[in-house]
């Protein structure tokens, strides 16, 4: 049988993709990025096409792309985009991994997102609704919530195991 995954969950400016690939060198396993899987399914990056074919368009996509890896992965870890969990399929995919979901602040979140190109970290407003919206999404399907570090404060960050 396949053995499970490390699946690195949260919103834009997380770090997943960071985090993905420092759980990935730790364990001396491999890492995949779902949203470069997209990319290369798309032959453009994530933002050329959102603004081409909308945001629905990306989302099948998307399920697509992170629902078949998430299947047929045996070991290894995988960064997921931030919109991945929204669906179905995915979550259903997910149950035999375990999820880690990266908690990140509001603030933290914009400063980082907004100096990329995401098509979803142009408007604060939109952006800051996305967030409220998000959270217990991925609270549902996280099975270790990993605190945002405090560097000013130095507070190490305390994994909490959310399902044993
Ligand atoms: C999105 C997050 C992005 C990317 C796309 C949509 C989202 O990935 O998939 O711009 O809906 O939260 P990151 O979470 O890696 O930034």
């Amino acid at each position: 049988m396949a053995r499970p995954a490390i699946v690195l969950i949260g919103f834009m400016g997380a770090g997943k993709t960071t985090g993905a690939r420092m759980f990935a060198s730790a364990l001396g396993t491999r890492v995949v990025d779902s949203d470069k899987r997209i990319e290369k399914r798309l032959g453009c990056s994530i933002a050329e096409y959102f603004a081409r074919e909308g945001e629905a368009a990306f989302r099948r996509v998307e399920e697509e792309v992170a629902g078949t890896l998430l299947e047929r992965a045996d070991g290894g870890v995988i960064a997921l985009g931030g919109g991945t969990v929204g669906s179905e399929r995915v979550r259903r995919a997910l149950e035999r991994h375990t999820v880690v979901l990266l908690q990140v602040s509001r603030a933290t979140a914009w400063k980082r997102a907004k100096r990329s190109d995401r098509p979803l970290a142009r408007d604060r407003r939109a952006f800051d609704r996305l967030f409220a919206e998000r959270e217990t999404l991925y609270e549902s399907v996280a099975d270790v919530l990993l605190p945002e570090v405090d560097r000013q404060k130095l507070k190490p960050a305390v994994p909490v195991i959310a399902r044993a």
